[in-house]
């Protein structure tokens, strides 16, 4: 695997690798990588020729109080990783390469609606960070195939439709959530935890789980089922977020007589907000 820093180097390499006919496939990510990245980079190896990774910790789709600065940093490891999976291309560019008129003059990428939701009501201006590296990156890499991650499943529904909406000639495509053998969906943010936390971590996907399983068996008082989740989660020593049943298709909040549902879930433990969620099809 070669790793390239430079957006010029970049585009030269692709550009031969496109002219003989190789299909890209991009896996954008902010490093410090886990096994549910490697999954993803499982998926692009399997429906396109040339692996192109991303790593950049993205300055934009951080708010003044999170945790860019302390957001972990592990090249070395992360090189080695994605070279055991077979990823073809490392792209690790600086911010100066990224943002070079600087990040508050940068044009920004809008996502309306849906980025004004959940993750996005909690951290304002997340989305449309998100957004615009995301767009950045798809014309840098230019690729055929983009893989995320069903874990961020509302950031996946921004992705797919700020593709639709800019016509982008890219397929979007979702990868299963990769979780632990306790359940707790792997994250880079789970390092914040200690081990008790860790433990306590994984009420967040035992209360999803629950929930599943009640609107499974009939329950129809969505609100009700949300609230009994958020207490179960304060009893395991989180902090609430949100707790919604949504639907798929819009992600608004959904009726008890929409059969294709998502619930999505978000919570503070300790040092760290830990997000998740479980798609239930009635
Ligand atoms: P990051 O949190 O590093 O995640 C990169 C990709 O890995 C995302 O598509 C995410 O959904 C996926 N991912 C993370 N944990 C996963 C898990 N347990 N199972 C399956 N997939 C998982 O998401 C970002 O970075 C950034 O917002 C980015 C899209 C790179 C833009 O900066």
């Amino acid at each position: 695997m070669k790793t390239i820093h430079t957006l010029q180097e970049l585009r030269q390499i692709l550009a031969q690798e496109r002219r003989t006919g190789k299909k890209i496939g991009l896996v954008p990510t902010m490093g410090n990588l886990h096994e549910g990245h490697l999954a993803l980079v499982k998926q692009a190896n399997e429906c396109s020729d040339i692996v192109v990774a991303t790593i950049f910790v993205n300055p934009l789709q951080f708010s003044a109080n999170e945790d860019l600065d302390k957001y972990p940093r592990t090249l070395q490891q992360d090189q080695e990783k994605l070279e055991a999976a077979h990823c073809d291309y490392l792209f690790a560019p600086s911010d100066d390469e990224v943002y070079p008129d600087g990040r508050d003059k940068q044009t920004m990428v809008t996502v309306p609606e849906v980025s004004n939701l959940y993750c996005g009501a909690s951290r304002p201006g997340h989305f449309e960070g998100v957004a615009t590296i995301v767009c950045k990156l798809f014309c840098m890499v230019q690729p055929d195939v983009a893989v995320f991650g069903e874990k961020d499943f509302q950031q996946l529904f921004v992705i797919r439709k700020m593709a639709r909406d800019l016509s982008l000639p890219i397929e979007i495509q979702g990868s299963p959530i990769v979780r632990n053998n306790k359940g707790l969906a792997l994250s880079s943010r789970n390092g914040y935890l200690s081990d008790e936390q860790l433990e306590a971590a994984t009420a967040l996907n035992k209360a999803l789980r629950q929930t599943a399983d009640a609107i499974h068996q009939g329950e129809k008082d969505f609100s009700a089922l949300c609230e009994r989740a958020q207490q179960s989660l304060e009893a395991a020593g989180f902090k609430r977020d949100y707790f919604v049943i949504a639907r798929q298709s819009d992600l608004m909040q959904a009726n008890n007589d929409d059969q294709s549902l998502v619930i999505l879930a978000a919570a503070y433990l300790g040092p760290a907000r830990l997000i998740d969620n479980q798609v239930v099809n009635l």
